[in-house]
C-alpha cells in the first residue's frame, strides 16, 4: 500500500517530510511576527508594528507555496499546528535580533532540502526552493539591517522614535551590475 502511494507522487519520503516540516517553520514564522506586531504596537512603535504585519503575511503566503507544491507533485501537504508563540520579547531591540535569528534558522533548513534535493536527482524540488533560497538571502540582509539601525542610530533621545521610522525602509541588496 506505501509503494503505491510513493507512485503517485514524485516526492520521495525524505523530501516530502522536509518540505512539511517547512511548511510548520514558515507557519511560526507568520504567526511569531504576529506577535511582534502586537508587541510593537503596545510600545507605540508604529511603522514597525505594520512592518510586522507584512512580514507575518508573507510568511503565510511562503506557507501556502509550498503546502501547494507538495499537492501538486502529488504529495500529503499536512496543516501545521503551530504552537509555543512568543507572546513577549525583551525589548524593542530584541524584536529585531530574534527576527533575525528566526530569518537565519529559515535559511539553514532551505538550504538543507535543497541539498537533499540535489543529492536524489529531484531537480523539480531543488528547482522549486531557487525562489526561497532568493528570498531568504533578501531577508536576511534586511533584518540585519535592521538590526544594525540600532548601532547607527542609538537608542538614546528619539532614537527609538527615530529607528521606527526607517525600519519601512531597508529594501533588498542591491542587483550586482551586468
Ligand atoms: Fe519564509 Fe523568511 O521565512
Amino acid at each position: 500500500m506505501k509503494d503505491i502511494i510513493r507512485m503517485k507522487t514524485s516526492l520521495s519520503e525524505e523530501i516530502e517530510t522536509m518540505l512539511n516540516n517547512q511548511v510548520k517553520m514558515e507557519a511560526k514564522s507568520s504567526s511569531i511576527y504576529l506577535s511582534m506586531a502586537a508587541y510593537c504596537d503596545q510600545l507605540g512603535f508604529e511603522n514597525s508594528s505594520e512592518f510586522f504585519f507584512k512580514q507575518a503575511d508573507e510568511e503565510r503566503q511562503h506557507m501556502l507555496k509550498i503546502f501547494r507544491y507538495i499537492a501538486d507533485a502529488g504529495g500529503t501537504p499536512v496543516t501545521p499546528e503551530v504552537t509555543d508563540i512568543p507572546q513577549e520579547f525583551e525589548s524593542f531591540k530584541g524584536v529585531f535580533e530574534s527576527a533575525l535569528e528566526q530569518e537565519i534558522e529559515v535559511t539553514k533548513a532551505i538550504n538543507k532540502i535543497v541539498s537533499v534535493a540535489y543529492k536524489e536527482g529531484d531537480h523539480a524540488s531543488a528547482n522549486f526552493l531557487q525562489w526561497f533560497v532568493r528570498e531568504q538571502q533578501e531577508e536576511e540582509f534586511t533584518a540585519r539591517k535592521r538590526v544594525e539601525l540600532f548601532e547607527v542610530i542609538g537608542e538614546d533621545g528619539v532614537g527609538r522614535y527615530m529607528i521606527d521610522q526607517k525600519v519601512p525602509d531597508i529594501g533588498p541588496p542591491a542587483e550586482p551590475a551586468m
